[in-house]
């Protein structure tokens, strides 16, 4: 049976319970976090506690726990899991009130983390992606769990038969529907830059340094949608999905129709970086 953390206690998945008045649930009132973990190692632990304090902050809320009780509770959690590579996944909301917009009213944040074993598609052939109008809103840095305008994009993706929703703003990428971009023009790669219109993908700052370590060159600048259609390859990134290839984009190949030679490098690169992690890295 499953272990989750709620609020001080670790507790069986079916006898976590919260409020119906939690903001979480009434207004999307707070941010996440999703940790992969291989061989019972937290991925880039830090990176992505840094990540959920800027959510925080931006939410007008304070880490409730400090670093190291983050880690205790995820350990447990990553101890208890039946297998070796899993993903985790951190949610804080601000609690319970009563319905109303004052966030003055709410004084207890709501914490809840959970882990289940990594299930990891196969994407090593390419998926095909759609491009569609940004929706979202304007602080698209904040891990928000508001995420309705990108389970909609998702949706429109499906519909069209495909995996992910690549979005443009004004013609110009800012990220997937839940991941990051990358292309690769002329053997150069390129990533948007990071602002209020993307998540500071924590794969995609780990993919620069990899890449520009290892001597490829990698620039983060705006990519037009001209660049996206004409790209020698196209990549998405996340923690659950890692590196995939893009081949179609609206019904069109790209490059040759398979996975690129820059994407098998940088794969291969990413594969080696995790054989050697450790939870500090
Ligand atoms: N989402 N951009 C968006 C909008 C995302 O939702 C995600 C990941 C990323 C990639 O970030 P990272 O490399 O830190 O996973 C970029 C997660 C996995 C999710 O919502 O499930």
């Amino acid at each position: 049976m499953a272990i989750v953390y709620l609020n001080g206690e670790f507790l069986p998945l079916e006898d976590a319970r919260i409020s119906v008045l939690d903001r979480g649930f009434t207004f999307g009132d707070g941010v996440y976090e999703v940790l992969p973990v291989y061989r019972r190692q937290i991925f880039r632990l830090n990176e992505h506690l840094n990540r959920l304090d800027n959510s925080l902050t931006s939410i007008h809320m304070l880490n409730p726990l400090t670093l190291e009780q983050w880690r205790v509770i995820l350990m447990t959690l990553v101890e208890r899991c039946p297998e070796d590579n899993q993903s985790l996944y951190v949610q804080i909301t601000r609690g319970v009130s009563e319905r109303d917009h004052s966030i003055s009213l709410a004084t207890k944040p709501t914490i809840f983390a959970m882990c289940k074993p990594l299930i990891k598609c196969d994407y090593s052939n390419g998926i095909r992606a759609v491009t569609c109008e940004d929706i979202r809103w304007k602080w698209c840095h904040i891990k928000a769990i508001t995420l309705l305008p990108s389970v909609l994009l998702r949706y429109e993706a499906a519909e069209k038969d495909a995996t992910e929703a690549i979005l443009l703003k004004d013609d110009f990428v800012t990220e997937g529907a839940a991941s990051n971009v990358f292309i690769v023009q002329q053997g150069v790669v390129k990533t948007p830059p990071k602002g209020d219109n993307i998540l500071p993908g924590i794969t995609r700052d780990l993919v620069i340094e990899l890449l520009i370590g290892t001597g490829i060159p990698c620039r983060e600048i705006k990519i037009s949608r001209k660049e996206l259609v004409s790209a020698d390859e196209i990549w998405i990134t996340s923690s659950t999905w890692e590196i995939v290839p893009v081949i179609e984009l609206d019904g069109k190949t790209i490059g040759n129709g398979r996975p690129g030679k820059m994407w098998g490098k940088a794969m291969d690169i990413y594969q080696e970086f995790k054989k050697n992690m450790t939870v500090s890295n």
